[in-house]
């Protein structure tokens, strides 16, 4: 399969004492792909490169075929949505709706077509009656899914989400894990960062593990948390069910209650 973006020999900074990203080379494909890694590892900084929000100090990042650093943020807005770790980062309108419509009326979206998708987005992320509210007057939470909705509604082949489950309870950690089903099952390549290991490893194909401006691991998730000494060393743990079965003996990497529940029954008298 043809790759949505290549990453070659990518390096960055901020300033020229210290180097942010220190060469990074990998490839997207439409596997769900988290990535992870701890405190600063740059992974905010890696996201905002691919959207070209921020331009390699050398290496390139090519997206649908063209470089980054040739390209305009306003091109790849059609390409690449990305949700802002912070939605407070992001929101600047007084309405939802003109919020969530910004982002496609901007990509030159008609009116009427903004609006229709504008509602369904703030449907799929169960916040339609909020419409007409200030998005300053919603809980954090909220606002957390709004700026999500802005982004579904450009409809982008890919879209990035900067720790999405960050200030969501249960409810709201059960709604993202819809909504990135949802666009994953339209297709879509979804990229998340995410601090959350049982969510990574209950929805994501790809882990990437961003180590000090480097990508330690790259693999299938299952395959990722199988080096559980390397991840330590990295101040990363397993997910809760991992650890509890790899207590318990198994060699088995699992990565759900579910898994497990269902060895256990299809080994049950063995
Ligand atoms: N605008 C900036 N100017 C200078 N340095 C920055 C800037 N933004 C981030 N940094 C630095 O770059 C490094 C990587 O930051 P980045 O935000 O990409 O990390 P992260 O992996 O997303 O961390 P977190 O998990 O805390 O969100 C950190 O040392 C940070 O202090
Ligand atoms: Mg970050």
């Amino acid at each position: 399969m043809e790759s949505k973006i290549a990453i070659k020999d990518l390096h960055f900074s901020y300033t020229p004492q210290e180097e942010i990203l220190k060469g990074i080379n990998l490839e997207f494909d439409n596997r769900s792909t988290a990535i992870i890694g701890q405190n600063g590892a740059g992974k905010t900084t890696f996201v905002k490169l691919l959207k070209g929000l921020l331009k390699p100090t050398k290496g390139n990042i090519i997206v649908n075929g063209i470089d980054t650093k040739e390209s305009t943020v306003a091109n790849l807005a059609s390409y690449i949505g990305l949700v802002f770790q912070n939605p407070n980062d992001q929101i600047f309108k007084n309405k939802v709706i003109d919020e969530v419509m910004f982002g496609p009326l901007n990509i030159g979206q008609d009116n009427e077509k903004a609006k229709k998708i504008s509602i369904e987005s703030l449907e799929m992320v169960g916040l339609k009656d909020k419409i007409d509210a200030n998005p300053y007057d919603l809980t954090l939470s909220e606002r957390k899914l709004i700026s999500i909705a802005s982004i579904i509604a450009m409809d982008t082949d890919v879209i990035i989400f900067d720790e999405p489950t960050i200030a969501q309870d249960y409810t709201g950690k059960e709604k993202v894990k819809e909504i990135i089903n949802n666009l994953k099952g339209k297709g879509k390549l979804v990229i998340t960062i995410i601090h959350d290991m049982d969510f990574v490893a209950e929805n994501f194909e790809r882990t990437l593990v961003f180590n000090q401006g480097k990508v330690l691991f790259d693999g299938d998730t299952r395959e990722v948390f199988s080096h559980d000494e390397e991840l330590k060393k990295a101040y990363l743990e397993l997910p809760h069910v991992t650890q509890l079965c790899k207590k318990l003996g198994y060699k088995e990497v699992f990565l759900t209650v579910k898994e497990f529940i269902d060895y256990k029954q299809n080994t049950k008298g063995r």
